[in-house]
Formats: structure tokens, C-alpha cells, sequence
């Protein structure tokens, strides 16, 4: 396999960043292809951690380029802050190592401005986003109004699209009654980003084609999970993004036929942060145990995960809407002690059965979960290094995941660090199946 795409297959943070660390040993790219630094991917190298937000999490392989990709919303304070973060720790960060793209949207400070507004006018209705700005900046996209890394690097250009954007900008904020910009001090906060990241702004669709026909090795980093995705996911609780597979082709800029493979990373339990429905959420000790376990604190913003048992219904789901080839389960070592585990392996509804989660939102906040009931594990699974050392009820739960779901399971994760990791199959050396 060369060009494989890996996808968050839950509500994020399934460990999506400590896969790509590992898979980018065999990678010569890596690209980040949709949302922003609403993003946090944890890495922990050598006990020391590391937690990339716009930089693609296969940075710690010093041979390899990175790339944030076209329809990546960059936050350019935080894309500066990133590489200085990693340049103090020894990481070498320079244009040949790392390239943004210039069609790249920017997260404006109004952006943040407005994302809060918004959500402090929903008051309980909050959809709890991460506050990163990410909506209003696709938006702008949408609307035809944004800015993009080009534009900063064009004074002109840039002067004309804020000039046309800000009257509008102001006359939202003053709506929500926040302070309104100006665009003289827009301009100045922005022109020493411009200087700082200008070396690093190229055209990153034709850098991927041209590995691509290289014959190289190509892996793109999703972010989020597939039910944040706005069209498929548990809409209006999603980001504003296709988080899904098959979007990295026109986020990026090349043909489907070009894709080889997609990894789905599952966390081996379900974790969800902000609202909306989540039908296999456990409020009680047992989710609390699991955030305990798990260290479900968000990446990005600190707050309690909410915690429940792995759901299938979601997750075959997943499956199809990303065309997975494989999965990587993560996070089996988190279980350890919980008996007997369940797994959702259904929903119903007013006693039907459903084949896959409900577009209504009022409906999916009502189904039941079916559940099956499996043996626990006990034993220190963060020592285990291969699948034979496994506890053989942690091993029933892995493959009956795989019965279920129909899907092989390339790697199982026992732990945060990178050797904590178990890989059954290398999905680089995996066929594509015609
Ligand atoms: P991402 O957004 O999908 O990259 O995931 P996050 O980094 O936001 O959250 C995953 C969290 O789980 C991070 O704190 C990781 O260090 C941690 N993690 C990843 N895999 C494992 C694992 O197998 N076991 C344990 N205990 N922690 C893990
Ligand atoms: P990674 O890549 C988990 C969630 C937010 C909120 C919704 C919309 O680390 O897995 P947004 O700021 O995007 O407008 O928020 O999406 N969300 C995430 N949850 N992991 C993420 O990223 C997320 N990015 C956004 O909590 O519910
Ligand atoms: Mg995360």
C-alpha cells in the first residue's frame, strides 16, 4: 500500500496522533487534510510528551515532510507557537521539512471572537465547541469571504478582503455585543505572522501529486472522529469539517483511485467532549472509572471526556461511510479490570431494531443501546508487546470486535507511548483489495 488515510472513527480523540507517529516510520509524507487546531493529537516519544494541533503528528520523524493541507483552517498565532514549541525541543522545523498550504483558510481572532458569542448565546443549547474559531472560519470559506495564507502574503489582497469582510464582522459582534475590530490593527497583529510563516506557505496539492507519482508513500492524518463529520455525523453536534476518508481527495487535490487504503482508529471503549447525543454514555462510577483510567481529559481544552462503552452501531457505521480497510484499536490496556465489559452492539428504537444511527437528533437522543456482555481482563497489558502475550479474554474481546464489524484489526494500542503497541499486520504492507 502507499497512500493510506487515517480517520478518527468515533467523536475524536481515539489516538489518531499516536497512529500516525507510528505509521509515518513508513511513510516519506505526511499530510494533514481538514479541520484546525480544534485538533489535539497526543504523541509521547521516549516519556516525553508531545500534543500537535495544525502540525502533523509524523513531525518526530526528522526524513519526513509534513504538510497541512489546503482545507486545513490554520490559526497562524498557533501555527507559530507549534513550531517554536518544536524547534526548543531539539525538532528541526524548516521549509523543506514542513509545508502550508496557500490555499489554507486563516482563523481570524474574530473568528474566536464570534465561535464564543455563539455559543454564550445558546446558553444550555451550546453545541460546546473547542472556542479554535473553526465554524466561523469555514463559514467565511463557504460564503466566499475568507482569507487565506496567500492573502497574507499579499498586502494588498489582504487589505482589499478585509476591507470587504469587517463591516460585516463588526456588525455581528456588536449583535453580541462584543468590542468590534479595526482593520488597521487586524493588519498589524497580522504582518509579523505573515513574515514568520512565509518561508513555509507552498502549494501542497502539488507536492502530494508529485510524491504520488513518484511512487512514494503518502499518509494523510484526519482529525476529529466520523460522527463529528457535518454531513454524516450526529449533526447539529459536529464540527464544521468532513472528517471522513473519502474527503481527503478534494480537500487535498487528487483522484479517489489514488487512496490505498484507510485506517479506522476505535478507541476500545467510546469517549465524547461536548454536547449531543451519546447513546452508549455511562454517568455513573464506571464512566468515571474509565476517565480515571483513561486520562479523558481533552487535548485541546482540557475538559472532562464524557466516557462509555465501545458502540458498534457507530462504529459499523464508521466503517462504511469510510470505506475502512483496517482498524487500529486503541487504549485495550484502559479496560483492565472492568468485568464483565459490555459492547453496544446495536440501537433500538420504540423496540425496532436500527440498522444505523438516526439522522434525527430527537430520535438518536432516544435509542437503547443492545448490549453483549464479555469477560474482563486483568493483568499489566502496557508490558505486552505481542498479541500471543495478550490476556486471552483481552484477546476474545479484539477478535470478536473483528467478527462483528467484519474488519481486520491491524493494531492494537496497550499504552500512549509509541512502544506500547501491538501490530498485527502493518496496514502499509496490506493489498489493496480491488
Ligand atoms: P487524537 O486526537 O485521536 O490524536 O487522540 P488524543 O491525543 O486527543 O487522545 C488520545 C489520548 O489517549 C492521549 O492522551 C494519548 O496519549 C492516549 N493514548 C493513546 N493510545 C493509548 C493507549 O493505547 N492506552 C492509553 N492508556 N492511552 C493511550
Ligand atoms: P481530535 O482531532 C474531540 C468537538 C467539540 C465539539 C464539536 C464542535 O483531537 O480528535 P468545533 O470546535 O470543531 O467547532 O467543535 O466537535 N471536537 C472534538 N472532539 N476531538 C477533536 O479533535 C475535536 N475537534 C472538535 O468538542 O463537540
Ligand atoms: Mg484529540
Amino acid at each position: 500500500m502507499s497512500n493510506l488515510v487515517v480517520v478518527g472513527t468515533q467523536w475524536g480523540d481515539e489516538g489518531k496522533g499516536k497512529l500516525v507517529d507510528i505509521l509515518a516510520e513508513f511513510a516519506d509524507m505526511v499530510v494533514r487534510f481538514q479541520g484546525g487546531a480544534n485538533a489535539g493529537h497526543t504523541l509521547i516519544v521516549d516519556g516525553e510528551q508531545l500534543i500537535t494541533h495544525l502540525i502533523p503528528s509524523g513531525i518526530l520523524h526528522p526524513t519526513k515532510r509534513c504538510a497541512i493541507g489546503p482545507a486545513v483552517v490554520v490559526n497562524p498565532e498557533t501555527l507559530v507557537e507549534e513550531i517554536e514549541t518544536l524547534k526548543q525541543r531539539g525538532v528541526k522545523i524548516t521549509p523543506d521539512v514542513l509545508i502550508v498550504s496557500h490555499r489554507a483558510h486563516l482563523v481570524m481572532p474574530y473568528h474566536r471572537a464570534l465561535d464564543a458569542a455563539r455559543e454564550s448565546a445558546k446558553g444550555s443549547k451550546k453545541i460546546g465547541t473547542t472556542l479554535r474559531g473553526i465554524g466561523p472560519c469555514l463559514e467565511d470559506k463557504a460564503a466566499r469571504m475568507g482569507i487565506r495564507m496567500s492573502d497574507l502574503l499579499d498586502s494588498e489582497v489582504l487589505a482589499e478582503r478585509l476591507a470587504a469582510k469587517l463591516p460585516e464582522v463588526n456588525t455581528l459582534l456588536s449583535h453580541y455585543g462584543q468590542d468590534t475590530v479595526k482593520e488597521k490593527d487586524v493588519v498589524s497583529s497580522l504582518s509579523e505572522l505573515a513574515n514568520r510563516l512565509g518561508p513555509f506557505v507552498g502549494d501542497v496539492g502539488e507536492a502530494v501529486r508529485q510524491q504520488m507519482e513518484r511512487g512514494k508513500n503518502v499518509l494523510f492524518e484526519g482529525a476529529q472522529g466520523t460522527m463529528l463529520d457535518i454531513d454524516h455525523g450526529t449533526y447539529p453536534f459536529v464540527t464544521s469539517s468532513n472528517t471522513s476518508a473519502g474527503a481527503v481527495c478534494p480537500l487535498v487535490g487528487f483522484g479517489p483511485h489514488l487512496i490505498d487504503g484507510v485506517v479506522g482508529v476505535s478507541k476500545a471503549y467510546t469517549t465524547r467532549v461536548g454536547a449531543g447525543p451519546f447513546p452508549t454514555e455511562l454517568q455513573d462510577e464506571r464512566g468515571e472509572k474509565l476517565r480515571e483510567a483513561g486520562g479523558e481529559f481533552g487535548a485541546t481544552t482540557g475538559r472532562p471526556r464524557r466516557c462509555g462503552w465501545l458502540d458498534l452501531a457507530a462504529l459499523r457505521y464508521a466503517a462504511a461511510v469510510n470505506g475502512l480497510t483496517s482498524l487500529c484499536i486503541t487504549k485495550l490496556d484502559v479496560l483492565e479490570g472492568i468485568n464483565p465489559i459490555r459492547i453496544g452492539v446495536g440501537y433500538r428504537l420504540d423496540k425496532k431494531e436500527l440498522a444505523s444511527p438516526p439522522a434525527n437528533i430527537r430520535e438518536l437522543s432516544r435509542v437503547e443501546p443492545v448490549y453483549e456482555e464479555l469477560e474482563g481482563f486483568e493483568g499489566d497489558l502496557g508490558e505486552v508487546r505481542v498479541w500471543d502475550d495478550l490476556p486471552v479474554q483481552a484477546q476474545r474481546y479484539v477478535k470478536h470486535l473483528e467478527q462483528l464489524l467484519n474488519l481486520p484489526v491491524d493494531i492494537v494500542s496497550v499504552g500512549a507511548g509509541r512502544a506500547e503497541t501491538i501490530m498485527l499486520q502493518n496496514p502499509y504492507r496490506r493489498e489493496k483489495s480491488s
